[in-house]
């Protein structure tokens, strides 16, 4: 493979914290390695339309504590034709860019494999999404601090929901993955998790409500991931009524409150050192892989295996949260 001098870099998809840190760390990985870097605009969208900057070690200067993403980010439509990723493939040639690293999360890496088959052209991924919904790692950016904002705010609304003897149905994010849900479920004591990966038996949720706030319970906290085949909050909170009985229940939707915020120092450790690990990936010719952390270690896990294969909800977690309540 001819040698790489020029890298581009872009983020994509919907943003987690931690982002722009794993953005600082592969600039100043390539600027160590006598690379060239240069920032892509609004992810994919920008690719298309050349959008690049080009980026030194002052660029990515006090962005560490940053969320968002200082390269913005977009879900490109045209990307996904395969004239969209011809022109982006004429842009990279056109500024003698030879490798590309993106960051985001299972969009984006279909994205990059497609454009790898058609083009040929070096791509590495840093797993950069709130959701850890990414096979090959053990925890994305931005998952532990979305975790944290979400424990935060059910700390709150315990507050008010113990001291007005209420059930809160708190949605949180996660379209296919019930990551956030459970992990935050146990750590901030909820009484029930609700994951679109099982499907939500309403009459028994609703039996246990009535068994908790008969017997042991004044107030109860039921964390619903967005992608519930029951529905949102909303809809569950409705069907606990038809059922009927006498609570009184509230819904709250977290919303994108979870996707913002100052990266935790778990995030902006983990993003420092896959940035790193993802331009080492390029110099030792990867070209279609994803970086990630296992027990501590990197790994490089093919785009077709993240992509194919889906990360599973363990159902030992689950059950936890029914031996904490019992
Ligand atoms: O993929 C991350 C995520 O935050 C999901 O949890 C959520 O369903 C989705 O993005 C929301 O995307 P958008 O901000 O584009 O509506």
């Amino acid at each position: 493979m001819a040698k790489i001098k020029k890298i581009a870099l872009l983020t994509s998809g919907g943003d987690s914290p931690g982002m722009n840190a794993a953005v600082r760390a592969v600039v100043r990985k390539a600027i160590h390695m006598d690379l060239k870097v240069v920032g892509v605009l609004r992810g994919y969208e920008g690719l298309i339309k050349g959008d690049f900057i080009p980026m030194n070690s002052k660029s990515v200067g006090n962005i560490i504590q940053l969320g968002g993403t200082i390269l913005r980010t977009a879900r490109s439509e045209k990307f996904r034709t395969v004239e969209g990723r011809q022109e982006a493939y004429e842009k990279l040639i056109e500024n003698e860019i030879d490798a590309l690293i993106v960051i985001g999360g299972d969009g984006t890496f279909k994205g990059a494999r497609i454009f790898i088959e058609e083009h040929n052209f070096p791509i590495v991924g840093v797993p950069g999404t709130i959701d850890n919904d990414l096979y090959g790692t053990d925890m994305t950016i931005g998952y532990d601090t979305a975790l944290n904002t979400v424990v935060e705010a059910v700390d709150k609304i315990r507050d008010t929901a113990a001291s007005h003897e209420r059930i809160f149905f708190i949605e949180v994010m996660g379209r296919d993955a019930g990551f956030i849900a459970l992990r935050a479920g146990i750590a901030s004591g909820a009484e029930a998790v609700l994951v679109p990966e099982i499907p939500t038996d309403l009459k028994a949720l609703h039996q246990q409500l009535v068994n908790y706030m008969s017997k042991k319970k004044t107030s109860s906290i039921i964390l619903v991931a967005e992608g519930d085949d029951a529905g949102g909050a909303f809809q569950i909170k409705e069907a606990m009524e038809k059922f009927g009985g006498e609570f009184d229940m509230k819904v709250t939707v977290l919303g994108h409150i979870q996707r913002g915020g100052t990266p935790s120092a778990y995030d902006r450790y983990l993003a420092s050192r896959l940035g790193i690990a993802s331009v080492e990936a390029l110099l030792d010719d990867q070209r279609s892989i994803m970086v990630g952390m296992i027990n501590r270690e990197i790994v490089h896990i093919p785009f077709n295996q993240t992509i194919k294969h889906h990360k599973t909800i363990d159902q030992t977690m689950l059950d936890i949260v029914d031996v904490l309540n019992s």
